[in-house]
C-alpha cells in the first residue's frame, strides 16, 4: 500500500509540474530569452600570430566560437558589455576602421558595434552615448563594427568573433568614463545620442 500511495505522489507531483511549469513559462516569460538573439552558428578556431600587448583573446585551434548575425533590441538603455580597443595604427584593432578608413589616436572617442548593433554600416560616423554605472557618460564615435560572425583569421588579429553585445571603445571612451583600462571589460548601457 505504501508503494501505491508513494507512486500516486510521485505521478502528482509530475502531473502538477507538466501543468504548472509551462504556465509559469508562459506567465513569466525571462526576457532575455525572448528578447536577445539567439547565435546563428559557429567557426572553428585557428591560431596564428596574434598579438596579445593589451589581454587579448586568441583563438585556439579545433576550439568552436559562437557567432552572431544579430544584437539585442537598442533601447535608451542598451545593455552591453565595454570592451578595449586601440584604433590607432599598429593598435590591436588590425586595419584601418571600416567607416572612414583611416586610424585613429588613443585620446580619440571611437567605437567598435557588435555586427547587428553596427547595422551594415547604418551607424557609421554616428554618436552614441555610453553610461557606465558609475553615473559618468561619454559621447562617441562609430567608426568600425566588432566582426560577430568573423574571426580567428589576420583580419582580426586572430581573435574570436565578436560577441552580440559589445561596444569596443578606444582609451580615451575608458578615461571618460573614469573606468580602469586594466578591468579589461565592464557593463555598461548605451543608446543613440
Ligand atoms: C550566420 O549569418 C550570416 C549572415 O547572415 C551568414 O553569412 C552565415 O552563413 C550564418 N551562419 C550559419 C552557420 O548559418
Ligand atoms: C595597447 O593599448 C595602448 C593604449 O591603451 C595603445 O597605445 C597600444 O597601441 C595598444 N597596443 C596594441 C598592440 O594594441
Amino acid at each position: 500500500m505504501a508503494s501505491t500511495t508513494t507512486m500516486a505522489r510521485i505521478s502528482l507531483s509530475v502531473s502538477l509540474a507538466a501543468i504548472l511549469l509551462p504556465l509559469a513559462l508562459a506567465t513569466f516569460p525571462h526576457r532575455a530569452l525572448l528578447q536577445s538573439c539567439q547565435s546563428n552558428g559557429s567557426i572553428r578556431g585557428k591560431s596564428g600570430s596574434c598579438n596579445t600587448e593589451n589581454g587579448s583573446e586568441c583563438c585556439e585551434d579545433g576550439k568552436r566560437y559562437t557567432t552572431f548575425a544579430c544584437s539585442p533590441p537598442v533601447t535608451a538603455r542598451t545593455r552591453a558589455t565595454l570592451t578595449l580597443n586601440s584604433f590607432a595604427d599598429h593598435g590591436d584593432g588590425g586595419g584601418a576602421s571600416s567607416c572612414t578608413g583611416t586610424f585613429f589616436d588613443d585620446d580619440v572617442r571611437v567605437v567598435a558595434l557588435s555586427t547587428g548593433w553596427f547595422s551594415r554600416s547604418k551607424r557609421c560616423r554616428k554618436s552614441i552615448v555610453i553610461r557606465a554605472s558609475n553615473g559618468r557618460s561619454v559621447k562617441a564615435m562609430v567608426v568600425d563594427e566588432c566582426d560577430s560572425l568573423h574571426g580567428c583569421d589576420t583580419e582580426h588579429n586572430f581573435e574570436p568573433p565578436c560577441a552580440s553585445n559589445i561596444v569596443d571603445g578606444s582609451p580615451a571612451v575608458w578615461k571618460a568614463l573614469g573606468l580602469n583600462t586594466d578591468d579589461g571589460e565592464v557593463p555598461i548601457t548605451w543608446s543613440d545620442a
